[in-house]
């Protein structure tokens, strides 16, 4: 036989609203994944290429800046580049526009070429139209293949992480024009 003294009506009813509260505090989260985009996490696989133009009357590619001793090496160790490439669908330069990559290259290493690079794929079609990914990594552009990591994006990769694997398609030795083949594996909601 319970007894109903205060004492317990008080604790009873505090304990329903706690539950009542993390019952709603549970329920509004899920209410709020759709509208942040979580949802299954997936992976998807890009890939394109990357037109690197230094050469042309409108280059693509332009040195901002360099150290007073960047011209004493071979791998023009402090010189940094800023860039608005081309990404195509295909290899020719003609190929459609997907999107640009956006950001910089520096020479963080003396004695190979090693860049830091740090920059934006801002995608311009389709379902990737408007959405980006960061990449942050070391290309020592003589490799093969280089791997650098997707730090992040935007749209639908909000979340992202992931890698990216550039191979040189061409390379121009008198200029240093480049079509460089991406591969990109990212995870997203
Ligand atoms: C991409 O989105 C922009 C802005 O919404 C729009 O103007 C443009 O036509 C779109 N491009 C493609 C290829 O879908």
């Amino acid at each position: 036989m319970a007894a109903y003294s205060p004492f317990n009506i008080i604790f009873s009813t505090y304990f329903l609203f706690a539950f009542a509260i993390a019952g709603k505090q549970h329920h509004s989260l899920d209410l709020l994944r759709p509208a942040i985009g979580f949802g299954k996490e997936k992976m998807s696989h890009l890939h394109f290429y990357f037109h690197d133009i230094v050469s042309s009357r409108n280059p693509t590619a332009v040195q901002v800046a360099a150290a007073q001793t960047t011209r004493k090496w071979q791998s023009m160790f402090g010189a940094v580049f800023m860039i608005d490439d081309a990404l195509t669908e295909g290899p020719e330069p003609t190929s459609k526009l997907v999107g640009r990559a956006q950001g910089l290259y520096a020479s963080a290493s003396q004695d190979t070429l090693g860049l830091l690079m740090a920059m934006n794929f801002a995608f311009m079609d389709g379902k990737y139209n408007g959405s980006t990914l960061s990449v942050l990594g070391r290309n020592a552009v003589f490799l093969g293949v280089r791997e650098m990591p997707v730090v992040g994006g935007s749209g639908v990769f909000r979340f992202a992480r992931g890698y990216a694997l550039a191979h040189t398609h061409w390379l121009d030795p008198k200029t240093a024009d480049a079509i460089v083949e991406y591969n990109v594996y990212v995870m997203h909601y």
